[in-house]
């Protein structure tokens, strides 16, 4: 997607070879109207695939995910990163451990807001390690739901996640792939690839 591209060449920055900081308008402060085309280009991409609801994990993946459920016209739900309540019958929990942030959590969905009756498009910022995204899915076959696809904003394509997530069989699309961030430069997989 030119527009998002076009921004994290503008208000990106290099922290070291394996992370990029886009708390301008992604992370941090949040960009509205980027979110919406955002949104739109998730959208068009899985219109016709069955979606019933776009899944997301707090917090960063939130606002896109809203504004992907919006142009589909389905509800979001948010995966929460609580504590452990093994003892509250309407919870599924997996824990997730973040490579890039070195913590675990347990990701949380109430098993009213998906069912086996749903469809899911999985919406996050980042795919670095799969680890997250890999997570929401186990959680999806735990509430006996299906999976369209995972949307992502900014994928790492150095990292194995998209790797990881095809061999399970996941339509994976990303609206800027990155190859590379050494030596000061973000480079882009050019989106014919
Ligand atoms: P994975 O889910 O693909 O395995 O990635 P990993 O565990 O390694 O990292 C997960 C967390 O780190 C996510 O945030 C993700 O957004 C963030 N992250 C990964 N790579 C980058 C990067 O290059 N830049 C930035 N800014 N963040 C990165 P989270 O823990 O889910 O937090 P939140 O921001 O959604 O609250």
């Amino acid at each position: 997607m030119k527009e998002l591209k076009e921004r994290i060449l503008k208000d990106g920055y290099i922290i070291n070879e394996d992370i990029l900081k886009v708390d301008s308008f992604i992370n941090h402060q949040a960009d509205p109207g980027l979110m919406k085309q955002i949104g739109e280009a998730l959208a068009a991409h899985f219109k016709d695939k069955g979606v019933t609801k776009v899944v997301t994990i707090e917090s960063s993946g939130i606002a896109p995910a809203l504004m992907t459920a919006l142009a589909l016209e389905v509800p979001m739900v948010i995966l929460k990163k609580e504590p452990s309540k093994v003892l509250n019958e309407g919870l599924l929990q997996t824990m997730v451990t973040s490579f890039t942030k070195g913590t675990s959590y347990e990701l949380t969905l109430s098993k009213r807001f998906i069912t086996e009756m749903d469809h899911v498009l999985i919406v996050d910022d980042f795919l670095a390690n799969g680890e997250a995204a890999t997570g929401a899915i186990r959680l999806l076959r735990m509430a006996h739901a299906t999976v369209a696809g995972l949307g992502i904003l900014i994928e790492k394509s150095f990292q194995p996640g998209r790797e990881k997530l095809i061999e399970q069989g996941i339509d994976v699309y990303s609206l800027a792939r990155i190859s590379s961030l050494k030596d000061g430069a973000i480079t882009f997989i050019p989106e014919s690839e």
